[in-house]
């Protein structure tokens, strides 16, 4: 069964039993503090589990996008290694949110597997939670006989907290599972060793499928369980793996999911997969690894330095090291992997075959820079390598210069040792690390209590489209901890707040009660919750609170949002249909866009959009928002949706001319476009590979940028002295000055050959030497140093002081020809930093020729009467 049919027949079991279909929500996760990524099928509805919010459908199934290489579910270190895991994965899943239960979960899981995949029964197992003294939770006997009623009771293992009580992270929703593993070993090893003993003992071949989550608790901050107010199901089953099984193969990579791109690899290495263990695991490392990086690109997050972005870019320098060490690629190599993996997964993820061009481009900037960087530090790991002697331990202090120097992340010079034999000191590369971080201060640390609910609601009701004040009641509250400075996060019932999202930033404002006020610095959404941040906690907390959003920054703010939508739509317009969003920042000051396109744009270009939007602006076209709009009903629209956003199945259309702009947006925007006033761009620029970023201002901020533009060009022609055409003006001033410099320097010139001629006469012979000791006026260092050189070439033996006026600076330059540096052990250096004290100023140079500058001109003289004094000496033996 081809893997596309596999999923399609999953999504059509579960649609049949009432199900409905929802898309995989993106890979990166936003609005979620305890997560980087997406780590199973359940992210996205950890808010309905927790009961903050209500699910329009009980029961909803998907195929998830997941990433498991950050936290408390990381497989990065085993990926290549074995053939069955992987960084990014499908997660086939079904939810049941406080509807069915235990007992329609598995009776579906059995029907699935065994009537309509045909799964042979007797290779299969199923596992049961056994309980936990620790967390008071018993065995979970309700679906150990429920199983029974499928599967021989010898087949059911009881498994510990460990494998059988899943949990998302530290802390967030969570329950005993029972999963369901199988047995794709041959009947020869089948007969030697029974699979029973062989399931969750990482046996490549003996392997869980599936993993049935009953999710009855949340695991509080404090490590509390405490029960939810209604019991859901978490399904999630690995499609690669389902496919391994459904295929008869004996690795995932066998299967027509990896395939295609491992054969991709084969010729463009010209190596056989199956031929060697180091080229497998390269190959199936590559094959792995491009998944991860171009989805999480599709969906925004690009490589860098830091947070999400730092997990990118060490899962692609991994593959980059595997690829240039065992399959011999020295040119980038994973960005082409893209036209087959996109063509792989037409119809299913739209995001990879639109943006395929995009993404190229991004992993492949990051493979060259990365390849600029890797042989010199592989090379320079060699040689650690072989200067350990006996000690087998990479210090931290080096693993960081590799790090810091050569770019290899600590998993990759941890993995390199470990191949070598060796380890590496992480605790000691982590206070390289911290001693580094300090330097640049960016330690901040944030400590959050756990929520303290002072009213049951499930749903927090959000005014702001329509109100900018309301009363309102606190429902929840917690005490947070930055940078050792205490503060508050608020819920409340109902809010004109809006929390920061889609570019938009927060509200700020205030709620009041009791003649006291507390300020709201910011707002920010955590999964679905409003969370308002204060410095200090109302003396009261359950009373009704006045809230009061601060209306100036948010009409500001809300101009340069609907102003983003303007600018987007021109950008398609002008430079056509390949520019997507990749980041916004819209505030009360102004609005910055990042967008894909591959070049700078021109001054033309840039005038153009700014006309068609101001164009747009003053049309004062009205804004047309519909709420609750199902998703499919605004895509026949045609509304713009962003990759790497989660939308629901009800979104909200911003329209601004149906034949012009049409967005899913979740911002607060201007009643009509001409409020907006005016559009202007301020700067454009590159922030990564094939993305360019935009920044502009409108209504009062445009107002004054143009203002101060005008206001400098009046400045420049009272300069100039009103001329008629101030351009005109500026152009002859340069061309004046360019043939005034010119004139000027032969003037120079023509003076250092008159005052060279002069000083020739001045030259004196002492003890059979030239000595020339003078007080002169130069136009400048140049001229000065030129002199010098011009006179030192005319004597054999000669010892000269020059006592400059350069323009008001003093200065001075010493020549002591070479014979002379020898003969007498004369250090022109030494000489002019001793006549420096006299102008106060120092210097230095070579033994034959030095200078100094000072800040006493009055010094000049005594500079003159101290070299007489010193010649004297100096020469008189
Ligand atoms: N949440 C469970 C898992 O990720 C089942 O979906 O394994």
């Amino acid at each position: 069964m081809e893997s596309k049919l596999i999923r399609k027949k999953f999504l059509e079991f579960f649609e049949g039993k009432g199900h409905q279909v929802v898309p995989s929500a993106p890979l990166v996760m936003k609005n979620d503090p305890t997560l980087m990524f997406t780590n199973a099928g359940m992210n996205q509805f950890k808010d309905y589990f927790l009961g903050n919010k209500e699910a329009q459908e009980k029961r909803v199934t998907d195929t998830q996008k997941c990433l498991r290489v950050s936290g408390k579910h990381n497989d990065l270190e085993e990926v290549g290694i074995d053939t069955y895991h992987h960084t990014m994965f499908e997660m086939l899943g079904n939810w049941s949110f406080g509807d069915y239960f235990k007992k329609e979960a598995i009776a579906w899981a059995w029907e699935l597997l065994t009537d309509v995949y045909k799964l042979p029964k007797d290779r299969l197992y199923v596992t049961v939670f056994e309980g936990d003294k620790a967390d008071g939770l018993e065995f979970d006997r309700e679906a150990y006989d429920i199983w029974k009623t499928y599967i021989e009771e010898e087949r059911i293992i009881k498994a510990s907290k460990e494998d059988n009580f899943w949990e998302m992270g530290d802390h967030g929703p969570c329950g005993p599972c029972s999963e369901i593993h199988i047995d794709l070993r041959t009947e020869e090893q089948i007969a030697q060793k029974g699979g029973k003993e062989l399931v969750n003992q990482d046996h490549p071949q003996v392997i869980e499928i599936w993993n049935l989550v009953f999710i009855q608790y949340n695991r509080m901050v404090s490590g509390e369980l405490k029960s939810l107010p209604e019991k859901h199901v978490d399904t999630g089953m690995g499609f690669e793996r389902l496919a391994m099984a459904l295929q008869g193969k004996m690795s995932n990579y066998d299967t027509d999911v990896f395939q295609p791109l491992i054969q991709v690899l084969e010729k463009a290495s010209s190596k056989k997969y199956g031929q060697t263990e180091q080229t497998d695991i390269a190959m199936r490392v590559c094959a792995d690894h491009i998944r991860a990086v171009a989805f999480a690109v599709a969906d925004g997050q690009l490589p860098s330095n830091t947070g999400a972005g730092y997990v990118i870019r060490r899962i692609l320098r991994r593959a980059v090291r595997y690829g240039y060490t065992f399959l011999n690629f020295r040119e980038p190599f994973m960005y082409t992997l893209l036209e087959v993996l996109s063509e792989q997964f037409t119809g299913v993820f739209p995001e990879l075959v639109s943006q395929k061009e995009f993404i190229k481009k991004v992993v492949h900037e990051e493979e060259a820079s990365f390849l600029k960087t890797l042989e010199h530090g592989l090379k320079r790991l060699e040689h650690i390598k072989e200067n350990l002697k006996e000690s087998k331990v990479i210090d931290g202090k080096t693993a960081f210069e590799l790090y810091d120097t050569f770019g290899f992340p600590l998993d990759l010079t941890s993995l390199i040792a470990r191949e070598n034999g060796l380890s590496v000191d992480e605790q000691g590369f982590e206070q390289e690390m911290q001693v580094q971080k300090s330097r640049s201060k960016h330690a901040a640390t944030v400590e959050k209590g756990d929520w303290i609910v002072l009213q049951d609601q499930e749903e927090v009701e959000f005014l702001g489209y329509d109100q900018l004040q309301s009363t309102s009641q606190i429902i929840k509250y917690r005490e947070v901890t930055e940078k050792k400075k205490k503060q508050y996060q608020i819920v409340l019932d109902r809010t004109p707040f809006y929390a920061e999202s889609g570019g938009q930033v927060g509200d700020s404002g205030y709620l009041e009660a009791n003649g006291q006020k507390i300020q709201v610095i910011d707002t920010k959404k955590e999964n679905d919750l409003i969370v308002h941040f204060v410095t200090e906690l109302p003396k009261k907390l359950d009373v009704a609170f006045e809230s009061v959003v601060n209306e100036r920054k948010r009409l500001l703010t809300q101009n340069n949002h609907s102003a983003t939508h303007l600018l987007h739509a021109a950008l398609k317009q002008v430079l056509g249909d390949h520019v997507q969003q990749k980041g916004s920042l819209v505030n009360d000051k102004l609005l910055r866009f990042d967008f894909s396109h591959f070049s700078k744009m021109t001054e033309e270009e840039i005038r153009r959009v700014e006309q068609l939007v101001n164009e747009k602006i003053r049309e004062n076209i009205i804004l047309d928002e519909q709420r609750n709009v199902p998703i499919e009903k605004a895509k026949e629209q045609g509304a713009t949706a962003l990759f790497g956003e989660k939308y629901g199945e009800f979104v909200r259309v911003i329209t601004f001319d149906p034949n012009y702009s049409v967005e899913l947006c979740g911002g607060t925007h201007v009643q009509a476009t001409g409020v907006i006033g005016l559009f202007k761009i301020v700067s454009e620029g590159s922030v990564a590979a094939g993305v360019r970023r935009i920044e502009a201002v409108t209504a009062i901020e445009a107002e004054a940028y143009v203002e101060k533009q005008a206001s400098l060009l009046n400045d420049l022609r009272e300069v100039l002295k009103h001329p008629k055409d101030i351009k005109k003006a500026l152009e002859s001033l340069v061309i004046e000055r360019q043939e005034l410099a010119k004139e000027v320097e032969s003037l120079h010139q023509e003076q250092v050959n008159k005052l060279k001629t002069y000083l020739k006469t001045r030259v004196t012979v002492l003890h059979g030497r030239n000595v020339l000791i003078e007080k002169v006026k130069l136009p400048s260092a140049e001229a000065l140093k030129k002199l010098s050189f011009e006179l030192k070439s005319q004597y054999s033996s000669f010892f000269m002081v020059l006592a400059a006026d350069i323009k008001g600076k003093p200065q001075i330059s010493v020549v002591i020809s070479e014979e002379l540096t020898k003969e007498a052990g004369l250090n022109a250096g030494k000489v002019v930093r001793e006549l420096a004290k006299e102008i106060k100023g120092g210097g230095g140079g070579q033994p034959f020729f030095a200078t100094a500058g000072g800040k006493d001109l009055e010094g000049l003289q005594k500079v003159v009467e101290k070299a007489d004094d010193m010649v004297n000496v100096e020469l008189a033996h």
